[in-house]
């Protein structure tokens, strides 16, 4: 009861100030946010980490549409909405054969009417647009092919919990350029933090998703650093960051991928490199002994339970403010 009032009598304070709302809004990329957005969810996720069950949801309902297997997202999305009092219904790959048994317009109009919120994760990402232009009620991300912008801003609520500050921090990311490095990319330039990226020539930063991050550093004054030596990204870094060489829907090419990401992988030899106090971060699944050694992803350094735990937490910000159109600050933001 505290707790709701803090975040209550934080809501007031923030509307005195012209805060921003996520309110009706559809999250698909980093891009539909602001800095301002990203720095009260941040802010927001510390009280709300604390703040445990409230009942800020209840009789709202939430579809989780997924042509692709889950386990953080799905469960931290249906714990997150029955820890605000909502309720969810969870569709699986089988279940609804987006655009095959029924075409993505038809099943978006269908679904807006029934819920008050669809999140969706996807195969193209265009799915997810098409999903948003014909629902009249909000479209959030769980993963596409281009974009994971919940894994994202999970990452640097962690990053935040660990280090206490992001702006002026240095973040490698090692491997891959992916869904889950497109949206860490923007997220973190667009917060100030530097930005350096190692990957194989063929599997670097896509044109579009660059050019975006470009615009971001230019604003933001932080480093964008791209190179192929994994070294080069790594030195003096505070954030080691990779995920697997193989995303969902990719499996024809683990092969291949295996031989030309060999030299990505995380080891004690490359986080060496970093600064001593630096921590390891991955959005798991995991491979063992492919992207990552069993030794970084156990060591003190490593985050990667933490970061899996606190999508929860930073899930129910975003679906407490989209939702429920709460507008919370928190006073342990510095
Ligand atoms: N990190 C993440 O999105 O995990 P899942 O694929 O298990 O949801
Ligand atoms: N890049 C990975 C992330 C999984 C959370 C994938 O798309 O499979």
């Amino acid at each position: 009861m505290t707790l709701y009032l803090i975040i209550v009598f934080h809501a007031i304070l923030l509307e005195s100030n012209g805060g921003t709302s996520l309110k009706g809004k559809d999250l698909l990329s980093i891009s539909d946010l602001s800095r301002e957005d990203i720095r009260l969810l941040v802010a927001d996720a510390v009280d709300m980490k604390v703040a445990g069950w409230l009942s800020l949801l209840s009789a709202k309902t939430l579809v989780l549409l997924f042509e692709k297997p889950s386990l953080r997202t799905r469960v931290s999305f249906e714990i997150a909405m029955r820890q605000l009092g909502g309720q969810s219904i969870y569709l699986s790959p089988a279940e609804v054969g987006i655009g095959q048994r029924e075409s993505v317009a038809d099943v978006a109009r269908v679904l807006c009417n029934y819920v008050d919120a669809i999140t969706a994760r996807t195969f193209a990402h265009r799915t997810l647009e098409i999903l948003a232009s014909y629902s009249s009620v909000p479209v959030i991300n769980a993963l596409s092919d281009l974009e994971h912008p919940c894994q994202a801003l999970t990452d640097l609520f962690t990053i935040y919990e660990k280090k206490g500050k992001l702006e002026g921090l240095k973040v490698a990311y090692v491997g891959d350029s992916n869904n889950v490095s497109n949206s860490l990319m923007l997220a973190a330039l667009l917060m100030g933090m530097d930005f350096r990226i190692a990957s194989p020539i063929g599997y670097q930063v896509q044109a579009e998703i660059m050019h975006t991050a470009q615009e971001y550093a230019a604003d933001s004054g932080a480093d964008l650093f791209c190179a192929e030596e994994p070294q080069l990204a790594v030195s003096g870094a505070d954030v080691v960051y990779t995920d697997v060489w193989t995303s969902m829907g990719q499996e024809a090419e683990t092969e291949q991928r295996r031989q030309i990401f060999a030299g990505y992988q995380v080891n004690n030899e490359l986080l060496s490199l970093a600064k001593k106090d630096a921590i390891f971060m991955h959005p798991l699944p995991a491979h063992h002994g492919e992207e990552v050694t069993e030794g970084v992803l156990y060591s003190p350094q490593s985050v990667v339970f933490d970061q899996a735990e606190n999508r929860m937490h930073v899930q129910k910000v975003l679906l407490a403010e989209i939702l429920g159109g709460l507008e919370i600050t928190s006073v342990n933001y510095k």
